[in-house]
């Protein structure tokens, strides 16, 4: 007993406790006037007021319920009208008990903060805060009772939830089957909680392009209503989800349903569960794009068709006046479409139209308490840049580009305006370039980096997000609420890595916690890498840095890595394990390794390799593993999420999704036959050509010779590839004409039928080779004869310069030299600022970014810089920097993207890499950017002399910017998605 809890207070000082960070109150074992809630055969009980809020009583049952989950008993629930002394008179109430309620709705809390025995000074009047602490004699009767008091309805739901998490449940326990905790006794510690108004008012997610996973499921296990969209079964599991996330607002679903009108109990249910509805950015007060299609009389056009849409519009806000509801102003073209007759003078009258008409509704000249909200997406800012204003207790919410990127945020006084700012952000896309919408491909640290952008930048107001059909999104979906809810729990550029352990700890449980974390942290840069919607056989490369094998490497250590952690769980975690982590982890593996060997199968296809053939049944497999995968899926728990898998991801071939899975192109060699010139074929690392016949790559030379990229002592061996390219087999030798090259192995047998390829390694005996540069030549021999031509040879150009002992940094190999942004030689701060890791950025190893993004624009060079020591053989070089950045865009169009850099004391050059555009516009080279997740940009650099130091230097000079890699490229860079490995660093 004693070392479980001298390990369980280890556990908890690293904050893997059930409640995300959040200030602990509950325990498993006694503690110093603690109170006892559950145990020794007590069931424990909640006191709740009957004229509290129907969401507050709603809460409270939920938390009985997770009592009976957690320890096999329900609380007791009490519900009491009047007086404490009315209470008494029923039942015992001489132990665990917990009383809740809101302050000016619970009889029972005022009576307490009446009485002293509770104050509650930090919380009144707050949004949505709560306090909880242990009282003793609250009341004769009761010698002590945990008080949960909220300062409103969702105040005393959170209280009541953070109960529910610390004991041990899930928000997720229905929506990704995480099992509840097993505890025999549950203490409340003996400590005053106070909890104050979330960091974002309005905190929530919209479920949009539904179909078709979300709705097929919906309808299989709900049924759909009147309109084809949700009911209230479906939609009370979403508000109650939200509810224990901590989140308070919902755009409900509107591709193909009416959320008011599809079930009379949506609206009603929605409210009482505390709620706050919302319509998307194109459905102005509160009416569903459907019934623009079906209701309104006329066309959607406010300059032809006024006073019907008045009309229309007027019954939304009639049908929601009773309810809490953020109002969307403005209006775009129907059907989320641009308006083709809309400007921004009458887009002004629209928003002045709009008022009016809340105005009438609600019977009052001054709407400023009603919230209402205006999304700049798209076109829509365009009217805002063309000088449209809309009064001032209107929330801006400004939107990404469905991408991530957010494209402006408050400036100026902008930020003192009363409705404030908010951010409409993307994990799940329907649109250009590519349709993104099967699973999971959120880097949780890029959100971080552009929601923490957002709330320095004081958006503040609402952080809404469209997860598609919310199911395989729930850990993007976590993470961004948390961001909204308690911001300063997470404002370290490296809080992502603690708040995924304190995911998986909750989840999993702690004792696989870290091992899961880091699965989920690799899944997240692997999967963000690129949409797997625009993955290709030509992606990564096949032939350089061995980059496509390397990638799906990674994918299947992943696998390996979460199917252990798997295997180790009781069975009754597994179904949420794979939900969140072993499926996504393999599905993504199965999709990248069906494009990796395809684009093996079109080289090898493309060299008449015997094993070209293998590679395409191999593809054709892993692509009924994919569909096999996907229905593992379906069958989880007797079918319980049957559809969520049904959306098409494979071979998308413009922005909408296919109708159906396709392979891409695959090839087939005729291997009854030999080639023209033998059984043997031969192709060296770097390209596609291969010999003895094929001239493809053989410049100067005769057909029968390759040249391998050259080698140094850095690089530790080149390689070679010998295969079947006929019908018999055949012995090989490898013979280097010079002592000091080496080949592993020198020889073997090519067989069609049975070892088609092997792959020959070169390296240099670096002692005894001869020094500087030199050519090496490398025989290849077959037994049996090359066809109409002769032996081939490989040519290999050899450097034997090496960097004197004393030098510290990143060595010119393969003439590049490529850096990781965070592997500095050194760093300057300045006055508050400073540079920041934020690990697990970006398409590689991590971002390296200034903070705190509230600084002002910095300049080169006297502002802080990062700086790497560089050792550069190449005489007079032409240094050509490429540097990876993350694909944030100008915020601030008066303080765009910039960075700064040179080498040694050579004048900064000075870089704005995001071209600037209007408002609502992208930059032109977003199109083929977006998709690759890095911005990059180069510069040139004249570098004098040879083998010597050069410390280049570089400068961030906005917030926003962050650097993930730096290339040097010294004419020895190719062709590559990632761009070269870093290189050795001494
Ligand atoms: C308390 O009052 C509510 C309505 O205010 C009523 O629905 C409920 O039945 C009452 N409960 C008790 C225990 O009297
Ligand atoms: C407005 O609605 C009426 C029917 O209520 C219809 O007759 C009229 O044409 C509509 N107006 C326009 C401009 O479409």
């Amino acid at each position: 007993m004693r070392f479980l809890s001298v390990f369980a207070a280890a556990a908890s000082l690293v904050g893997l406790c059930n409640g995300l960070g959040q200030e602990e109150i509950i325990s498993f074992r006694p503690s110093r006037d603690g109170l006892q809630l559950a145990g020794k055969g007590r069931s424990g009980s909640l006191i709740l007021d009957g004229e509290d809020w129907p969401g507050v009583l709603r809460a409270g049952n939920d938390l009985a319920e997770d009592f009976g989950r957690v320890t096999g008993k329900k609380l007791e629930t009490t519900v009491i009208n009047g007086t404490f002394a009315d209470a008494l008179r029923h039942g015992r109430h001489d132990n665990g008990i917990i009383i809740a309620g809101t302050i000016g709705k619970s009889n029972i809390i005022d009576s307490l903060i009446k009485s002293r025995k509770i104050k509650v000074d930090e919380i009144k009047g707050e949004w949505e805060a709560f306090q909880s602490q242990v009282v003793s004699n609250p009341v004769r009767g009761i010698s002590k009772a945990l008080v949960i008091a909220g300062s409103d309805k969702r105040g005393t739901i959170f209280g009541l939830y953070d109960i529910s998490e610390q004991i041990g449940v899930s928000p997720w326990y229905w929506w990704a089957d995480v099992p509840a905790q097993q505890h025999k006794e549950i203490y409340a510690l003996n400590k005053k909680k106070v909890q104050g108004a979330p960091s974002v008012k309005y905190r929530g997610i919209f479920l949009n392009d539904e179909q078709p996973a979300l709705t097929n499921w919906v309808t299989e296990k709900f049924g759909l209503g009147k309109y084809d969209g949700y009911t209230a079964d479906f939609y009370t599991k979403v508000f109650e989800l939200l509810l224990r996330l901590r989140a308070n607002y919902l755009w409900p679903a509107e591709w193909n349903g009416i959320f008011d009108l599809d079930d009379d109990k949506n609206a009603r249910l929605g409210d009482e569960y505390g709620i706050v509805l919302g319509t998307s950015h194109t459905e102005p007060l509160m009416r569903w794009t459907k019934e623009q299609i079906l209701f309104l009389e006329g066309a959607w056009n406010y300059d032809t068709n006024k006073e019907n849409m008045t009309e229309f519009l007027t019954e939304g806000v009639e049908r929601s006046k009773n309810y809490e509801r953020v109002y969307t102003m403005g209006m775009r073209g129907i059907g989320d479409v641009e308006s083709p007759t809309l400007t921004a003078e009458l887009l002004g009258e629209v928003v002045d139209g709009q008022q009016q008409i809340l105005r009438d509704v609600f019977k009052q000249d001054d709407v400023s308490d009603i919230p209402q909200m205006w999304c700049l997406y798209k076109e829509v800012a365009g009217y805002f840049e063309d000088g449209l204003r809309v009064p001032d207790d209107i929330t801006l919410l400004w939107a990404d580009d469905n991408w991530g990127n957010i494209q402006r945020l408050p400036i100026g006084d902008e930020t003192e305006r009363k409705g404030g700012a908010g951010v409409y952000y993307h994990f799940d896309y329907v649109g250009g370039i590519r349709s993104y919408k099967w699973i999971n491909t959120i880097s949780l640290q890029k959100t971080w980096e552009q929601m923490h952008l957002a709330y320095e930048k004081q958006a503040r107001e609402i952080w809404i997000v469209n997860v598609g059909d919310l199911k395989p999104l729930e850990i993007p979906i976590s993470h961004f609420l948390d961001l909204a809810y308690d911001h300063d729990l997470l404002k370290s550029p490296d809080s992502t890595t603690k708040w995924l352990k304190q995911f998986a700890a909750r989840e999993f449980g702690s004792a696989v916690a870290d091992a899961a974390a880091d699965v989920m942290n690799r899944y997240g840069m692997y999967a963000a890498r690129r949409k797997y919607e625009i993955v290709n056989a030509g992606t990564y490369s096949v032939v350089n840095y061995d980059e496509a094998d390397r990638v799906v490497n990674e994918w299947r250590k992943l696998v390996e890595d979460a199917q252990k952690i798997h295997d180790r769980l009781p069975a009754a975690a597994r179904p949420a394990f794979f939900q969140l982590v072993l499926h996504p982890a393999r599905a993504g593996y199965i999709v990248y390794d069906i494009y990796v060997t395809a684009a093996k199968n079109n080289l090898y296809a493309r060299q008449r390799r015997t094993g070209a053939n293998a590679l395409a049944e191999e593809a054709l497999r892993l692509f009924d593993e994919d569909f096999e995968w996907g229905d593992r899926y379906h069958s989880l728990l007797d079918g319980k999420w049957n559809h969520m898998m049904d959306q098409t991801h494979l071979g998308t071939d413009y922005w909408q999704q296919p109708m159906r899975n396709n392979l891409p192109p695959l090839q087939y060699t005729q291997i009854r036959e030999r080639s023209l010139a033998g059984d043997m074929g031969v192709s060296v690392e770097g390209g596609f050509g291969v010999v003895p016949g094929d001239d493809e790559r053989n410049i100067g030379l005769s057909n029968n010779d390759l040249i391998l990229p050259p080698i140094d002592p850095y690089i530790p061996h080149r390689w070679i590839e010998i295969y079947s390219r006929g019908t018999e087999s055949f012995e090989f030798k490898v013979s280097p004409h010079d002592s000091w090259v080496k080949a592993t192995p020198s020889s073997g047998k090519i067989s069609p039928k049975g070892k088609t390829d092997t792959r020959v390694l070169i390296s240099i005996d670096w002692a005894n080779a001869p020094e500087g540069s030199n050519s090496a030549s490398i025989n290849v021999t077959s037994s049996r004869d090359y066809g109409n031509f002769g032996m081939p040879t490989i040519h290999l150009p050899v450097n034997k310069t090496m960097a004197p002992d004393s030098f510290k940094g990143f060595v010119e190999t393969d003439r590049t030299i490529s850096i990781e942004a965070e592997h500095t030689s050194r760093k300057t701060d300045g006055d508050g600022v400073s540079y920041k890791t934020i690990p697990g950025y970006g398409r590689t190893l991590s971002g390296v970014a200034l903070y705190p993004n509230t600084i002002d624009s910095q300049s080169a060079p006297s502002s802080p810089r990062l700086e790497y020591d560089t050792y550069i053989f190449s005489k007079d070089a032409k240094a050509d920097v490429t540097v990876y950045l993350g694909t944030s865009l100008n915020v601030d169009p008066e303080r765009p993207l910039k960075y700064a850099i040179g080498f040694d004391s050579e004048e900064p050059q000075v870089v704005q890499y995001v071209e600037p555009t209007p408002m609502g516009a992208l930059p032109s080279n977003w199109d083929p950017t977006v998709g690759t997740a890095v911005w990059t940009n180069n510069t040139i650099h004249n570098l004098e002399g040879g083998g010597k130091k050069h410390t280049l230097k570089l400068w961030a000079l906005e917030p926003g910017v962050v650097f993930q890699k730096i290339v040097v490229d010294l004419g020895g860079v190719r062709e590559s998605y990632l761009g070269p490995p870093e290189t050795p660093r001494l």
